[in-house]
């Protein structure tokens, strides 16, 4: 997933406490790979940059300040961030010519993995920052525009959520109906091909009166669903108002008392951390989503073994029971790797059964990727490309054919829809339903933000058209 940050107006507290230079009409672009918790890290660096003079905008051209907020998780992701220096270097020696400065910054899981490596292969680059060290960023764009190139990316653990500012109401506002806030960061499980515990360190759970603020904040600017993040977001504990120690589930029951916050949903978990007050949140927390993405990425003992994810498939299908005994209507998510070192015909035959026993609504599958650092790319026995590549289209293909199952499955069914934008066409909302799909209805169904009960009339590929019920 690649995505642009629509360009946003509007200014927040500096609470960085430098006495910054104010760059008087000056302008940012940021480009976000990766995952929403890069989207969520994007939004706030620009709403510290707007502090500081910044204003963001969505055309490249006219940015002083370009930065990349990168994915490291696969070797492609990794790489488009250096065919994309590369076109940013041509950009930067033009505008040099034309006596205007441009400052280039790359942020996220790259700038954490490769740090100096970056501004050796790309000389472009005046800044490189991680994603523990994002407080720091308007100073280093300071600094940087004065000529210095800096890599910013040692942190110690405790300023992990020493975060950029809040948005102010006014900001939030124009974002939408929808937010992302971060719950929780990094990870300790050590997944043998898995580069977050390296490149967003250790596992760190905000305190719980900082979420109820966001959260709050959110809601007041308007937003009626919000998704809580974080790369192991069941792992989420913390002390509770009462407290006790609080778990995940604790905490969205929490959640749910704020008015106006109609709809809740976390994304990613493990199976590891779904425990009993999380799956009791999902049984009596009517505005916890019924939707549920919970990654297995094999169906192989031995693999799952060698992924060190210290589960079995069985110990995931009998979680998969206990959740939809508590919440029959919920819908599955997951992710997948095909061509595990090792991956046998029939470990790769255990995976496909796995799915079609547990049957999902939406899944992201990929090929295995050797990440340097991960204990699993200095295994034997690597997988030929040309198997992953015939793995992967036979799940891809049980994976679709589920997925349309799920959605023809909704017509003549009725729900709730939360409307959030208006749809391509003219005349039409979008909204979601509760299972992630996008519902289109006629606008005059209701105004963007409200959730308005619909039955679905027909199904496309992965949306749903519905008429309002009343
Ligand atoms: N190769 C392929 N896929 C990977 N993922 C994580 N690391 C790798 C890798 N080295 C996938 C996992 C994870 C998702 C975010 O990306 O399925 O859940
Ligand atoms: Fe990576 Fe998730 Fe495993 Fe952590 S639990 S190492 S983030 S795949």
């Amino acid at each position: 997933m690649e995505q642009n940050i629509p360009p946003e107006t509007g200014s927040s507290e500096n609470t960085d406490g430098a006495s910054v230079m104010r760059p008087a009409g000056k302008k940012v672009f940021v480009k976000t790979y990766g995952c929403q918790m890069n989207v969520y890290d994007s939004q706030r660096m620009s709403d510290a940059l707007a502090a500081d003079g910044y204003a963001p905008t969505d055309q490249i051209e006219e940015a002083d300040l370009v930065l990349l907020n990168t994915c490291h998780i696969r070797e492609k992701a990794a790489e488009k961030v250096y065919s994309e220096l590369g076109r940013l270097r041509v950009l930067k020696e033009e505008r040099s010519q034309a006596g205007r400065e441009t400052v280039i910054g790359v942020a996220g899981c790259v700038a954490q993995a490769e740090g100096q490596e970056i501004l050796r292969r790309a000389p472009a680059v005046d800044l490189v920052i991680g994603p523990q060290t994002y407080h720091r960023l308007p100073k280093v764009v300071q600094r940087a525009r004065g000529g210095e190139k800096i890599v910013e990316t040692d942190y110690a653990i405790e300023d992990k959520f020493e975060h950029l500012p809040q948005p102010q109401k006014r900001v939030v506002r124009n974002r939408g109906v929808t937010a992302f806030l971060t719950v929780q960061e990094g990870c300790d499980k050590f997944c043998t091909f898995c580069v977050v515990p390296y490149t967003r360190g250790s596992e760190v759970s905000r305190p719980v009166a900082q979420i109820v603020a966001e959260a709050e904040r959110l809601a007041e600017g308007g937003v009626r669903e919000v998704t809580l993040l974080g790369q192991n977001v069941n792992a989420w504990h913390g002390e509770g108002a009462d407290g006790r120690e609080w778990g995940l589930g604790e905490l969205l029951f929490r959640l749910a008392e704020i008015p106006g916050l109609d709809r809740l949903r976390y994304t990613t978990s493990h199976p590891r951390d779904m425990d009993d007050a999380l799956i009791a949140a999902h049984r009596d927390l009517p505005k916890l989503m019924p939707y549920l993405h919970l990654p297995v990425q094999s169906g192989s003992d031995r693999i799952l073994k060698a992924m060190n994810r210290k589960h079995t498939g069985d110990d995931y299908r009998r979680l998969i029971d206990r959740i939809r005994e508590a919440r029959p209507d919920i819908a599955m998510s997951g992710d997948f790797i095909v061509g595990f070192p090792g991956e046998t015909d029939q470990d790769f035959e255990d995976t496909m059964q796995l799915v079609r026993d547990v049957t999902y609504a939406q899944a992201f599958s990929f090929k295995y990727s050797p990440r340097p650092g991960t204990p699993g790319a200095d295994l034997g026995d690597q997988v030929p490309e040309a198997v992953k590549n015939e793995r992967l289209q036979a799940l891809q293909a049980l994976l679709m054919e589920q997925q349309r199952g799920f959605v023809k499955s909704l017509v003549g069914s009725e729900m709730d829809v939360l409307l959030e934008k208006p749809g391509r066409q003219p005349g039409q909302r979008v909204g979601r339903s509760p299972w992630l799909q996008p519902v289109i209805v006629d606008e005059k169904a209701g105004e963007i933000g409200d959730i308005i009960r619909v039955r679905i009339a027909e199904s496309g590929p992965n949306s749903l058209f519905a008429e309002p019920v009343s």
